[in-house]
């Protein structure tokens, strides 16, 4: 994407003077960021800086106390995660939040089966020539769970686990995708593939808003980064710029960067 020459994406997200306050406290304040449709925006900052927050913002799971949120030029300032979904917002949790007895298939086709009607049908056995579960089995492929469809999600490993949750995002339509700590918890040989997976979803023309720890990951993945500090965005820009940005370098004095 950065390195394109072709005419640049219309903004997909974006985020003026936001800010979150609760019982007197400023959680996040003042942040305004514009995301283009098709890049992809690492996230970083210590912990409790309030990435999460702004994730949480974004998907509507909260919604703040000031600024304005737009997405695809949709104002959704106030709007449900329903109806941000709806406008191909999808997101994944720093813990995991699968159905662990349901069948990785079923984790996926449940997502699939809210983007063609939400009926009363989503419990139904399926036929595995529904619209749901062509697109569950579609999202299984490119994430390369197919193989164990059948497996209750609960047996998955923390990486496949992470998988999973990708394909539910796809199985939902997502065009914006928002990642928190997608390498959590996952063996560190996994983080390869994992990583893999998630370029090619963004290079496949999908948004991503990704919350990352592992500094080699982000920069490796990201067109801009994106780093929030005590609540407010320190900076943001391309990774050789941001990493290079004195005031990030003393925020992460004494960790590594
Ligand atoms: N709903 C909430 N009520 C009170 N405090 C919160 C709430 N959500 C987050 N916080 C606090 O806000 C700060 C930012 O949290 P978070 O967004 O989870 O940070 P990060 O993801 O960067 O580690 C932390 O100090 C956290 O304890
Ligand atoms: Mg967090």
């Amino acid at each position: 994407m950065s390195s394109s020459p072709a005419k640049p994406q219309p903004d997909l997200l974006t985020v003026s003077g936001l800010g979150f306050r609760v019982g007197g406290v400023e959680i996040l304040r003042d942040v305004t960021l514009r995301v283009r449709e098709g890049s992809l925006l690492g996230i970083i900052g210590p912990n409790g800086a309030g990435k999460t927050t702004f994730l949480n913002l974004v998907s509507g799971v909260l919604l703040p106390t000031s600024g304005r949120l737009e997405v695809d030029h949709h104002d959704v300032t106030k709007a449900s995660p329903a109806t941000r979904a709806k406008l191909g917002v999808g997101r994944s949790f720093q813990t995991s939040s699968l159905f662990n007895a349901l069948s990785v298939f079923e984790n996926a086709r449940l997502s699939a089966q809210v983007r063609f009607g939400g009926n009363s049908r989503a419990w139904q056995r399926p036929r595995a020539s529904d619209p749901a579960s062509l697109a569950a089995m579609d999202a299984l492929e490119t994430v390369g769970l197919r193989t164990v469809a059948t497996s209750i999600a609960g047996t998955l490993s923390h990486g496949e686990k992470r998988k999973l949750e990708l394909a539910i995002l796809l199985a939902a339509e997502a065009r914006l995708l928002l990642l928190d700590e997608p390498m959590a918890g996952v063996n560190s040989d996994d983080v390869p593939q994992l990583s893999a997976l998630i370029a090619r979803l963004h290079h496949e023309g999908r948004t991503v808003l990704m919350v990352e720890h592992h500094m080699s990951v982000v920069v490796g993945l990201a067109d801009r980064i994106a780093v929030f500090d005590s609540g407010r965005l320190l900076a943001v820009g391309e990774p050789d710029e941001v990493i290079a940005n004195e005031a990030v370098q003393s925020a992460y004095l004494g960790q590594p960067l």
